[in-house]
């Protein structure tokens, strides 16, 4: 069973490629939406968990979804697929001490590094150097999925810097993640495409504009996929992101 989460499309690629021929495929953020956290596991299944680094730890969706987690049996193998744009620091650990609060254990951790997403702090980077990522990204995910299929087991791969500078940098998302700064610019149409997307239901339409419910945002950057959608004055003529998998879908 692979349990994922993606706000622009590289952590569902990421899960189709390392999923096995009719392994199951599980949305996180579906599961969380529907109060749906109970899964039994057919008996020698293995379970992967894919999903993006948000500085350096878990996208909230993510952590909500573990803490209340309940797998039936214990998977006998247990991994995590990391995407990242840079480096994961410590996110392993916070993953595995997650998991080991549901009586879950991580075998192994793995990580893909993908295009940055996060158009609020970087610049997307260029069709060139994005293509490259991906080609890498695809031969790495190979790799992974051998290593899966191989049921490899690895340490937790998380030094002491890395798991402290998580320490300093996650309470900047977990306690400090808006949405007042949110808007449409005058290229908005209305269509409420951006509403349709946000995997966490944080959206609706008012007055035909999108609206963000602060509590409900995980910041996954899946509605500034749209030009028209603004965050203060911080992406205003900035390229945005939307991995290719995800543009032939939707
Ligand atoms: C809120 C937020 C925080 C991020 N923090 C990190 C980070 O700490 N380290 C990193 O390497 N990439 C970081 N990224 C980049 C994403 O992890 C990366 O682009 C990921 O592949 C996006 O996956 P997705 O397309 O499945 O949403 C961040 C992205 C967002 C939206």
């Amino acid at each position: 069973m692979v349990f994922y989460f993606s706000g622009t499309g590289n952590s569902y690629q990421a899960a189709m490629a390392v999923r096995s021929e009719n392994e199951e495929l599980v949305e996180i953020s579906a599961c969380v939406n529907g109060g749906s956290y109970s899964f039994e596991i057919a008996g020698s299944e293995s379970v992967t968990f894919v999903m993006p680094v948000y500085y350096g730890g878990l996208p909230s969706v993510v952590s909500e979804f573990i803490k209340n987690l309940s797998l039936s049996p214990a998977p006998a193998y247990c991994c995590a697929v990391f995407t990242c744009g840079v480096t994961p620091l410590g996110a392993g650990s916070m993953l595995s001490s997650l998991l080991a609060g549901r009586g879950l254990r991580l075998d192994a951790v793995f990580t893909v590094k993908m295009p940055i997403n996060y158009v609020l702090l970087f610049r997307i980077p260029e069709e060139g150097k994005r293509e490259r990522i991906l080609s890498d990204a695809e031969n790495t995910l190979a790799a992974i999925k051998n290593s899966i299929r191989n049921r490899r087991t690895a340490g937790i791969p998380s030094s002491l810097p890395a798991r402290a500078a998580s320490r300093l940098m996650y309470p900047i998302y977990s306690k400090g993640r808006k949405t007042a700064k949110f808007h449409t610019d005058d290229q908005c149409i209305g269509c409420g495409v951006c509403v349709g997307r946000c995997p966490a239901k944080a959206m609706v339409m008012e007055d035909g504009r999108p609206k963000w419910i602060s509590e409900r945002c995980i910041h996954c950057m899946a509605c500034i996929r749209c030009g028209a959608v603004q965050y203060g004055s911080m992406t205003k003529g900035k390229k945005r992101y939307t991995n290719p998998l995800l543009k032939s879908c939707h």
